[in-house]
Protein backbone atom coordinates (compact mmCIF):
# COMPACT_ATOMS: atom_id res chain seq x y z
CA UNK A 1 0.00 0.00 0.00
CA UNK A 2 1.39 3.31 -0.86
CA UNK A 3 0.51 6.44 1.47
CA UNK A 4 1.08 9.97 0.99
CA UNK A 5 2.02 11.52 4.34
CA UNK A 6 1.78 15.51 5.11
CA UNK A 7 3.25 16.92 8.12
CA UNK A 8 2.71 20.84 9.11
CA UNK A 9 2.36 20.95 12.79
CA UNK A 10 5.68 23.18 13.71
CA UNK A 11 7.82 24.60 11.03
CA UNK A 12 8.48 21.91 8.76
CA UNK A 13 6.39 21.64 5.64
CA UNK A 14 7.18 17.57 4.51
CA UNK A 15 5.68 15.11 2.21
CA UNK A 16 6.10 11.76 1.77
CA UNK A 17 5.15 8.82 0.29
CA UNK A 18 5.72 5.27 1.95
CA UNK A 19 5.01 2.20 0.34
CA UNK A 20 4.55 -0.69 2.87
CA UNK A 21 6.98 0.78 5.39
CA UNK A 22 9.71 2.02 2.48
CA UNK A 23 10.17 5.18 1.67
CA UNK A 24 10.17 6.49 -1.79
CA UNK A 25 10.34 10.49 -1.31
CA UNK A 26 10.12 12.22 2.00
CA UNK A 27 10.74 16.19 1.14
CA UNK A 28 11.81 18.27 4.00
CA UNK A 29 11.36 22.20 3.22
CA UNK A 30 12.48 23.82 6.99
CA UNK A 31 11.64 27.01 8.14
CA UNK A 32 14.51 27.43 10.82
CA UNK A 33 15.45 30.22 8.83
CA UNK A 34 11.99 32.10 8.62
CA UNK A 35 12.42 32.31 12.41
CA UNK A 36 15.72 32.40 13.24
CA UNK A 37 15.36 36.14 14.15
CA UNK A 38 12.67 35.54 16.42
CA UNK A 39 14.60 32.57 18.62
CA UNK A 40 11.15 30.21 18.63
CA UNK A 41 8.55 30.02 15.97
CA UNK A 42 6.01 32.49 15.22
CA UNK A 43 3.07 30.72 14.38
CA UNK A 44 1.39 33.11 12.24
CA UNK A 45 4.77 33.39 9.92
CA UNK A 46 4.31 29.52 10.11
CA UNK A 47 1.36 29.26 8.55
CA UNK A 48 1.64 31.47 5.92
CA UNK A 49 4.98 29.41 4.75
CA UNK A 50 3.48 26.26 5.22
CA UNK A 51 0.99 27.84 2.73
CA UNK A 52 3.17 29.28 0.22
CA UNK A 53 5.01 25.62 0.13
CA UNK A 54 2.80 22.91 0.47
CA UNK A 55 1.56 22.42 -3.52
CA UNK A 56 5.22 22.62 -4.38
CA UNK A 57 6.11 20.02 -1.55
CA UNK A 58 3.34 17.85 -2.26
CA UNK A 59 3.62 17.34 -6.02
CA UNK A 60 7.34 16.85 -5.61
CA UNK A 61 7.07 13.67 -2.74
CA UNK A 62 4.27 12.73 -5.48
CA UNK A 63 6.49 12.68 -8.44
CA UNK A 64 2.93 11.67 -10.27
CA UNK A 65 3.13 8.09 -8.54
CA UNK A 66 -0.34 6.75 -8.02
CA UNK A 67 -1.30 6.40 -4.30
CA UNK A 68 -3.55 4.23 -2.18
CA UNK A 69 -4.04 6.47 0.94
CA UNK A 70 -3.14 10.23 2.04
CA UNK A 71 -2.37 10.81 5.79
CA UNK A 72 -1.87 14.14 7.58
CA UNK A 73 -1.04 15.49 11.34
CA UNK A 74 -4.34 16.23 13.04
CA UNK A 75 -2.11 18.08 16.17
CA UNK A 76 -0.77 18.19 18.77
CA UNK A 77 0.90 20.88 17.08
CA UNK A 78 -0.27 24.72 15.95
CA UNK A 79 -3.40 25.47 14.86
CA UNK A 80 -3.06 27.83 11.73
CA UNK A 81 -0.24 24.87 10.25
CA UNK A 82 -2.37 22.36 10.97
CA UNK A 83 -5.34 23.26 8.79
CA UNK A 84 -3.02 24.14 6.12
CA UNK A 85 -1.72 20.29 6.23
CA UNK A 86 -5.07 19.24 6.52
CA UNK A 87 -6.88 21.22 3.69
CA UNK A 88 -3.51 19.76 1.25
CA UNK A 89 -4.38 16.12 2.34
CA UNK A 90 -8.25 16.82 1.67
CA UNK A 91 -7.33 18.06 -1.56
CA UNK A 92 -5.03 15.58 -2.66
CA UNK A 93 -7.67 12.91 -1.31
CA UNK A 94 -10.20 14.32 -3.74
CA UNK A 95 -7.69 14.61 -6.79
CA UNK A 96 -6.10 10.81 -6.19
CA UNK A 97 -10.01 9.28 -5.24
CA UNK A 98 -8.25 7.80 -2.21
CA UNK A 99 -9.26 7.67 1.61
CA UNK A 100 -8.08 10.05 4.08
CA UNK A 101 -6.03 9.30 7.60
CA UNK A 102 -5.82 12.04 10.66
CA UNK A 103 -2.84 10.31 12.36
CA UNK A 104 -1.71 11.64 16.34
CA UNK A 105 1.82 13.77 15.38
CA UNK A 106 3.23 11.56 18.18
CA UNK A 107 2.22 8.14 16.86
CA UNK A 108 4.19 9.31 13.87
CA UNK A 109 7.32 9.87 15.81
CA UNK A 110 7.03 6.40 17.45
CA UNK A 111 6.66 5.09 14.04
CA UNK A 112 9.73 7.03 12.14
CA UNK A 113 12.27 4.03 14.02
CA UNK A 114 10.13 1.92 12.29
CA UNK A 115 10.93 3.03 8.65
CA UNK A 116 15.30 2.87 9.85
CA UNK A 117 14.22 -0.95 11.23
CA UNK A 118 11.69 -3.51 12.85
CA UNK A 119 10.72 -2.28 15.95
CA UNK A 120 8.76 -4.30 18.16
CA UNK A 121 5.91 -3.53 20.75
CA UNK A 122 5.48 -3.79 23.55
CA UNK A 123 7.51 -0.96 23.77
CA UNK A 124 8.92 2.79 26.31
CA UNK A 125 8.54 5.56 23.15
CA UNK A 126 10.71 8.92 24.45
CA UNK A 127 9.62 11.47 22.23
CA UNK A 128 11.87 14.78 22.68
CA UNK A 129 11.29 18.00 20.72
CA UNK A 130 11.08 21.65 20.98
CA UNK A 131 7.48 21.46 22.07
CA UNK A 132 7.33 17.55 23.46
CA UNK A 133 9.32 15.59 25.85
CA UNK A 134 6.62 13.05 26.06
CA UNK A 135 7.20 9.19 27.90
CA UNK A 136 4.79 6.77 26.25
CA UNK A 137 4.06 2.87 27.14
CA UNK A 138 3.24 1.38 23.93
CA UNK A 139 0.79 -2.21 24.02
CA UNK A 140 0.76 -2.07 20.37
CA UNK A 141 0.00 0.43 17.27
CA UNK A 142 -2.93 2.49 18.54
CA UNK A 143 -2.77 1.27 22.10
CA UNK A 144 -1.13 3.81 24.31
CA UNK A 145 -0.39 4.88 27.66
CA UNK A 146 1.39 8.41 28.60
CA UNK A 147 3.34 8.03 31.47
CA UNK A 148 4.90 11.53 32.29
CA UNK A 149 5.33 14.85 30.25
CA UNK A 150 7.59 18.22 30.77
CA UNK A 151 5.71 19.57 33.54
CA UNK A 152 7.17 22.92 32.19
CA UNK A 153 9.68 23.56 29.19
CA UNK A 154 10.47 20.88 26.94
CA UNK A 155 13.65 19.48 26.36
CA UNK A 156 14.31 20.96 23.14
CA UNK A 157 13.02 24.18 24.61
CA UNK A 158 15.82 24.34 27.21
CA UNK A 159 18.35 23.94 24.31
CA UNK A 160 17.29 27.06 22.10
CA UNK A 161 16.66 29.20 25.72
CA UNK A 162 19.96 28.06 27.17
CA UNK A 163 21.84 28.82 23.72
CA UNK A 164 19.98 32.33 23.23
CA UNK A 165 21.85 32.78 27.14
CA UNK A 166 24.81 31.99 25.63
CA UNK A 167 24.61 34.00 22.67
CA UNK A 168 24.49 31.14 20.54
CA UNK A 169 21.88 31.48 18.36
CA UNK A 170 18.82 29.52 17.23
CA UNK A 171 18.23 26.67 17.20
CA UNK A 172 20.05 25.88 19.83
CA UNK A 173 20.51 22.13 20.24
CA UNK A 174 22.67 21.77 16.93
CA UNK A 175 25.36 24.20 18.02
CA UNK A 176 25.35 22.89 22.25
CA UNK A 177 25.42 19.59 20.44
CA UNK A 178 28.78 20.61 18.36
CA UNK A 179 30.34 22.85 21.04
CA UNK A 180 29.65 20.20 23.85
CA UNK A 181 32.11 17.47 21.97
CA UNK A 182 35.10 20.69 22.48
CA UNK A 183 34.04 21.26 26.44
CA UNK A 184 34.55 19.67 30.12
CA UNK A 185 31.03 18.39 30.86
CA UNK A 186 32.23 17.78 34.20
CA UNK A 187 33.20 21.70 34.82
CA UNK A 188 29.80 22.70 36.15
CA UNK A 189 27.49 20.54 38.22
CA UNK A 190 24.03 21.28 37.49
CA UNK A 191 22.01 19.31 39.47
CA UNK A 192 19.99 16.52 37.51
CA UNK A 193 16.33 17.00 37.60
CA UNK A 194 15.15 13.17 38.15
CA UNK A 195 11.73 13.73 39.93
CA UNK A 196 11.55 10.68 41.71
CA UNK A 197 8.22 8.90 42.34
CA UNK A 198 6.87 10.87 38.80
CA UNK A 199 7.62 9.74 35.19
CA UNK A 200 7.50 13.04 34.52
CA UNK A 201 10.38 15.33 33.41
CA UNK A 202 11.67 19.26 34.21
CA UNK A 203 13.68 21.13 32.88
CA UNK A 204 13.15 24.85 33.72
CA UNK A 205 15.29 24.68 36.67
CA UNK A 206 18.28 23.44 34.81
CA UNK A 207 17.58 26.54 32.57
CA UNK A 208 17.71 28.71 35.62
CA UNK A 209 20.56 26.86 37.10
CA UNK A 210 22.46 28.39 34.10
CA UNK A 211 20.71 31.71 34.00
CA UNK A 212 22.11 32.23 37.76
CA UNK A 213 25.85 30.44 37.13
CA UNK A 214 26.25 33.16 34.40
CA UNK A 215 24.77 35.94 36.25
CA UNK A 216 27.44 35.13 39.39
CA UNK A 217 30.36 34.81 36.75
CA UNK A 218 29.21 38.34 36.17
CA UNK A 219 31.57 38.81 32.56
CA UNK A 220 30.90 36.81 29.12
CA UNK A 221 32.22 33.43 29.34
CA UNK A 222 35.36 32.53 27.23
CA UNK A 223 35.21 30.27 24.25
CA UNK A 224 36.21 27.43 26.07
CA UNK A 225 33.63 28.22 29.30
CA UNK A 226 30.93 28.13 26.84
CA UNK A 227 31.81 24.76 25.47
CA UNK A 228 32.21 23.81 28.98
CA UNK A 229 28.43 25.12 29.62
CA UNK A 230 27.33 23.04 26.85
CA UNK A 231 29.18 20.19 27.64
CA UNK A 232 27.81 20.40 31.65
CA UNK A 233 24.34 21.56 30.40
CA UNK A 234 24.03 18.87 27.94
CA UNK A 235 25.28 16.14 30.17
CA UNK A 236 22.46 17.08 32.80
CA UNK A 237 20.00 16.82 30.13
CA UNK A 238 20.93 13.52 28.27
CA UNK A 239 21.35 11.90 31.76
CA UNK A 240 18.25 13.07 32.63
CA UNK A 241 16.27 11.71 29.59
CA UNK A 242 18.26 8.08 29.49
CA UNK A 243 17.53 7.03 32.66
CA UNK A 244 14.28 7.91 33.35
CA UNK A 245 13.41 6.27 30.02
CA UNK A 246 15.37 2.63 30.46
CA UNK A 247 14.34 2.96 34.46
CA UNK A 248 10.51 3.14 32.79
CA UNK A 249 11.16 -0.10 30.33
CA UNK A 250 12.85 -2.15 33.16
CA UNK A 251 9.33 -0.96 35.26
CA UNK A 252 7.32 -2.40 33.35
CA UNK A 253 9.30 -4.86 31.81
CA UNK A 254 9.37 -4.17 28.10
CA UNK A 255 12.85 -4.38 26.10
CA UNK A 256 12.22 -2.44 23.24
CA UNK A 257 12.64 1.37 23.52
CA UNK A 258 11.90 3.79 20.72
CA UNK A 259 13.10 7.58 20.61
CA UNK A 260 12.22 10.65 18.38
CA UNK A 261 11.54 14.26 17.96
CA UNK A 262 14.13 16.64 16.97
CA UNK A 263 16.67 16.17 20.57
CA UNK A 264 17.06 12.50 19.37
CA UNK A 265 19.61 13.67 16.30
CA UNK A 266 21.93 15.03 19.51
CA UNK A 267 24.74 12.64 18.99
CA UNK A 268 25.28 12.60 22.80
CA UNK A 269 21.65 11.52 23.13
CA UNK A 270 22.38 8.51 20.96
CA UNK A 271 25.41 7.56 22.09
CA UNK A 272 24.16 7.39 25.73
CA UNK A 273 21.02 5.50 24.67
CA UNK A 274 23.03 2.87 23.40
CA UNK A 275 25.63 2.04 25.55
CA UNK A 276 23.33 2.11 28.39
CA UNK A 277 20.82 0.34 26.89
CA UNK A 278 23.31 -2.23 25.76
CA UNK A 279 24.92 -2.69 29.14
CA UNK A 280 20.92 -3.46 30.60
CA UNK A 281 20.03 -5.72 27.76
CA UNK A 282 17.62 -3.87 25.54
CA UNK A 283 16.62 -2.88 21.90
CA UNK A 284 17.15 1.12 21.81
CA UNK A 285 15.82 2.87 17.87
CA UNK A 286 16.61 5.77 17.43
CA UNK A 287 16.33 6.44 13.55
CA UNK A 288 18.74 8.82 11.38
CA UNK A 289 18.57 12.73 12.34
CA UNK A 290 16.31 13.43 8.96
CA UNK A 291 13.63 11.19 10.56
CA UNK A 292 14.14 12.52 14.02
CA UNK A 293 12.91 15.71 13.24
CA UNK A 294 9.16 16.69 12.03
CA UNK A 295 8.59 14.40 8.52
CA UNK A 296 5.66 13.03 6.13
CA UNK A 297 7.47 9.89 6.10
CA UNK A 298 6.29 9.17 9.91
CA UNK A 299 2.78 10.13 9.39
CA UNK A 300 2.40 7.74 6.28
CA UNK A 301 4.03 4.91 8.15
CA UNK A 302 1.36 5.15 11.19
CA UNK A 303 -1.59 5.30 8.78
CA UNK A 304 -0.47 2.11 7.32
CA UNK A 305 -0.88 0.23 10.60
CA UNK A 306 -4.44 2.35 11.22
CA UNK A 307 -4.80 1.14 7.83
CA UNK A 308 -3.79 -2.62 8.40
CA UNK A 309 -6.21 -2.73 11.39
CA UNK A 310 -8.99 -1.23 9.44
CA UNK A 311 -9.44 1.92 10.82
CA UNK A 312 -10.21 5.00 8.52
CA UNK A 313 -12.51 6.41 10.33
CA UNK A 314 -11.91 8.77 13.58
CA UNK A 315 -11.88 12.87 13.49
CA UNK A 316 -10.27 14.89 10.94
CA UNK A 317 -10.69 17.98 13.40
CA UNK A 318 -7.17 19.55 14.08
CA UNK A 319 -6.61 20.16 17.93
CA UNK A 320 -3.20 22.00 19.13
CA UNK A 321 -3.78 19.97 22.36
CA UNK A 322 -4.62 16.86 20.77
CA UNK A 323 -4.89 14.10 23.66
CA UNK A 324 -3.82 10.44 23.29
O1 LIG B 1 11.17 17.97 16.15
P1 LIG B 1 11.65 19.35 15.89
O2 LIG B 1 12.36 19.61 14.58
O3 LIG B 1 10.50 20.40 15.94
C1 LIG B 1 9.57 20.49 16.99
O4 LIG B 1 9.91 21.08 18.03
O5 LIG B 1 8.44 19.99 16.79
O6 LIG B 1 12.61 19.74 17.10
C2 LIG B 1 13.27 20.97 17.17
C3 LIG B 1 13.98 21.03 18.51
C4 LIG B 1 14.64 22.37 18.77
O7 LIG B 1 14.35 22.74 20.09
C5 LIG B 1 16.11 22.08 18.57
O8 LIG B 1 16.95 22.90 19.36
C6 LIG B 1 16.20 20.62 18.99
O9 LIG B 1 15.01 20.03 18.53
N1 LIG B 1 17.35 19.95 18.37
C7 LIG B 1 18.36 19.42 19.07
C8 LIG B 1 19.29 18.93 18.12
N2 LIG B 1 18.79 19.16 16.87
C9 LIG B 1 17.59 19.79 17.05
N3 LIG B 1 18.57 19.33 20.39
C10 LIG B 1 19.70 18.76 20.80
N4 LIG B 1 20.65 18.28 19.96
C11 LIG B 1 20.49 18.34 18.61
N5 LIG B 1 21.44 17.88 17.80
ZN1 LIG C 1 7.33 16.54 16.17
Amino acid sequence: MRILGIETSCDETSAAVVEDGRILSNIVSSQIRLHRRFHGVVPELAARAHLQRISGVVEEALAKRRIDAVAFARGPGLMGPLLVGKMAALAAAESLQCPVVAVHHLEGHVFAAELAEKIGFPLVALIVSGGHTDLLLGRGPGRYRVLGRTRDDAAGEAYDKVARMLGLGYPGGPVIDRLSRQGDASSVHFTRPFMPGSWDFSFAGLKTAMLYHLRDLGRQPARREVADLCASFQEAVVETLVSKTLKAAEHFRVREVVVGGGVAANARLREVFQAEAQHRGLRVHIPPPILCTDNGAMLAQAAWHRLRRGKIGGSWRCDPGLPW
